[in-house]
């Protein structure tokens, strides 16, 4: 973990603005990509699942989906939501680099809205791709997002200058970045184009496909991935 960031404590301080701040963002690229690529007859899990944006739309159109995340804040809001939406949701505290869950449960895994990038720590992040692939059936598929440092210069140096900043902490590595979210400090880690598909292919991952993000989502890089 990255000294000065706990993350499991920001996401709980955050949660109500974050619920807020997402709240005409449900449907739209990634959306549109799921309702493509998922597969809806099987199960779906969606990893990191935040306030539910993706969570509680699917469970509206009946796919058998459940939420995993680690903030009770964030759990707080996603059931906050359902209950306003009128609808059950399956949701459960648990951690993405351990996931209490058999191996080949799943059809299909999110990993959205860059969150795979905002798991502090390589190895923590390696780990969650390695339970996503263990916790997915033979032909499965995997749709994630991570953010792309190098979408412009503006980006790139300001990825420079915070690992420059941050030499003296050997936690932090080069795609790091610390962000304030109103009071509170956030890290989140941005990929380059072959650190992301290097470790999806450490994982097992077969990529199919490689989708550049449009509009708001243009930084962000989204995979198409299946175990095979
Ligand atoms: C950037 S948000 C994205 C939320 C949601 N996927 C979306 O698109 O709106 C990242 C989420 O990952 C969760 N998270 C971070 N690390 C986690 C971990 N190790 N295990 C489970 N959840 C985690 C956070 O609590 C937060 O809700």
């Amino acid at each position: 973990m990255t000294s000065q960031v706990n993350m499991r404590e920001f996401c709980d301080t955050i949660s109500n603005d974050y619920a807020k701040f997402l709240k005409n963002k449900t449907k739209g690229m990634e959306f549109n990509l799921i309702i493509k690529y998922a597969k809806k007859k099987g199960k779906t899990l969606d990893l990191c699942c935040g306030t539910g944006r993706y969570l509680i739309p699917l469970t509206k159109q009946g796919y058998n989906i459940e939420g995993i995340d680690f903030s009770k804040g964030m759990i707080r809001e996603a059931k906050a939501f359902a209950k306003k939406e009128n609808i059950k949701i399956k949701i459960n505290d648990g951690d993405a680099t351990s996931i209490k869950k058999k191996n080949a449960t799943y059809d299909t895994i999110l990993l959205l809205g860059d969150s795979l990038g905002s798991i502090p720590g390589k190895e923590n992040r390696q780990k969650t791709l390695m339970e996503c692939y263990r916790i997915l059936k033979r032909r499965g598929i995997l749709i994630c997002t991570v953010g792309n440092r190098n979408t412009n210069l503006r980006f790139f140096l300001q990825h420079l200058k915070q690992y420059v900043s941050n030499l003296s902490n050997s936690n932090f590595i080069y795609g790091d970045r610390i962000y304030d979210f109103l009071c509170s400090k956030g890290i989140h880690h941005d990929y380059s184009k072959n650190e992301i598909e290097e470790s999806l292919r450490k994982s097992n991952f077969k990529i199919n496909k490689i989708i550049k993000g449009k509009a708001d989502l243009n930084y962000k890089l989204i995979y198409i991935c299946s175990k095979n």
